[in-house]
């Protein structure tokens, strides 16, 4: 049965996790207000990882003889002064749960839950591809900068993502 400190830490982290879904979900009505489709399309396939996310951790607290908890969820921005200024919080707040997950492994460590370190391992990894791929973006939207065309490309090539 899993730690009560371990499993409060986990239901924790589950909020911040539909924390991140809400925010993407925010980021995708910003960018449907602004007319670029395929910007919205990126993020509400992202606000559905994230979703999975934090019902992966609700799992493993309940299949672990644990009880998942949900606690209030915050309101996200709802508006961006650019489609850039969207993504560089995008790229910040991946990094904020980067940190969130190294702390949690430390704690699975320092309890010897080993359960939990293996289970948070593939969030490690997640997370590397996270990171990368909202850099990714901020990268090209700097290299655009105000151009409508080389906005337009991205926004195309963004509406590609399959849906997962
Ligand atoms: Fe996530
Ligand atoms: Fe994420």
């Amino acid at each position: 049965m899993i730690d009560g400190r371990m499993q409060e830490a986990l239901n924790k982290h589950a909020n911040a996790e539909f924390y991140s879904s809400y925010l993407y979900l925010s980021m995708s009505a910003y960018f449907q207000s602004i007319n670029l489709t395929g910007f919205a399309h990126w993020m509400r396939v992202q606000a559905r990882e994230e979703l999975a996310h934090a019902l992966k951790f609700y799992d493993h607290v309940i299949e672990r003889g644990g009880r998942a908890s949900l606690q209030l969820v915050e309101a996200p921005p709802a508006q961006w002064d650019s489609p850039l200024a969207a993504f560089e919080d995008a790229y910040r707040h991946e990094q904020k749960v980067t940190g969130l997950i190294n702390q949690l492994v430390d704690e699975a460590v320092q309890t010897r839950d080993h359960a939990t370190n293996n289970f948070l391992q593939w969030f490690v990894t997640e997370q590397v591809e996270e990171e990368a791929s909202a850099d990714a973006i901020v990268q090209r939207l700097k290299l655009v900068g105000n151009a409508p065309g080389g906005l337009l490309m991205i926004d195309h090539h963004l509406g590609e993502r399959a849906s997962g």
